[in-house]
């Protein structure tokens, strides 16, 4: 291979000036002994772009005596478009067509499953705690449990209800009248449930069973006690 034709560093070679258009006369195109407008030769020319640095030039490229220089992509940028590639139709096929990659709903899915392993393995080993309407009965009158509730009355219901359930910003829990039913069963759903639209967030967020179970107790302890300050009775009085 011969060598490559250096140009002076600095200053840098005169940019010849170029014909435009079909008429432009001969005379004014660079140097043909230039090796910029050898079109044959078999290594591009370089020419110095600053210091310490040459570039080489791309053949036949001049227009209005401007020339390209022949300045590749980096190489990780030219990996990563290669790579970007090969991985989408990859990718595409692998979510849509075949299965070989898992996309949302698989996963999912599959925790669904891992979640029925679990409960399936949680009711092996018979939880002692039961939320049945018979359960719910015997926990009413329950006096420990109810002992155990006050603290997650105080907690939580006291700043709607008093701290007595003599009722505040909701009705009173002391009094035989109820807007949606005393009975154990009810109470649960009240408590788990909550009323939203009425401004009671269902409690099952924030207790689990038992202490949900423990302040339903507590809560039918407090019939009758008729604390000071007792709000007015709402709804009907209990059967
Ligand atoms: C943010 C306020 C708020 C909190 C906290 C709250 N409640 Fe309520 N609660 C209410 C309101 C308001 C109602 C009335 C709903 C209606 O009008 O239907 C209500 C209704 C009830 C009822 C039904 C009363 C009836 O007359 O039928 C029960 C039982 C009850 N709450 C128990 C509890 C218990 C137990 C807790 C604590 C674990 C609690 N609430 C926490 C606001 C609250």
């Amino acid at each position: 291979m011969p060598e490559t034709p250096r140009t002076p560093k600095r200053p840098g070679p005169d940019i010849p000036t170029v014909a435009v258009g079909d008429n432009a006369p001969d005379e004014t195109a660079p140097d043909p002994d230039s090796p910029l407008r050898d079109p044959d030769a078999p290594t591009l020319p370089e020419v110095a772009v600053g210091e310490g640095t040459v570039d080489r030039v791309i053949q036949g490229h001049t227009y209005d005596g401007i020339r390209e220089y022949d300045n590749p992509m980096p190489g990780w940028w030219v990996a990563l478009f290669w790579a970007g590639i090969v991985f989408a139709p990859i990718y595409a096929l692998g979510v849509h067509a075949f299965d070989w990659i898992d996309d949302y709903g698989d996963d999912f899915a599959e925790s669904g499953e891992r979640l029925e392993e679990v409960r399936a393995l949680y009711a092996a080993t018979g939880p002692s705690f039961k939320t049945d309407p018979g359960a719910l009965r015997e926990y009413a009158g329950d006096a420990e449990m109810a002992q155990a509730g006050v603290v997650h009355f105080a907690a939580i219901c006291a700043a709607c209800h008093g701290d007595n359930g003599e009722g505040t910003i909701g009705p009173n829990l002391t009094d035989e009248f109820w807007i949606h039913g005393a009975d154990p069963e009810q109470l649960w759903t009240s408590i788990s449930e909550g009323f939203p639209a009425q401004g009671m967030p269902p409690m099952s967020a924030q207790l689990g069973e038992q202490e949900r179970a423990e302040v339903l107790a507590y809560v039918v302890s407090l019939q009758g006690t008729d604390p000071p300050n007792a709000k007015a009775p709402e709804g009907e009085p209990a059967l």
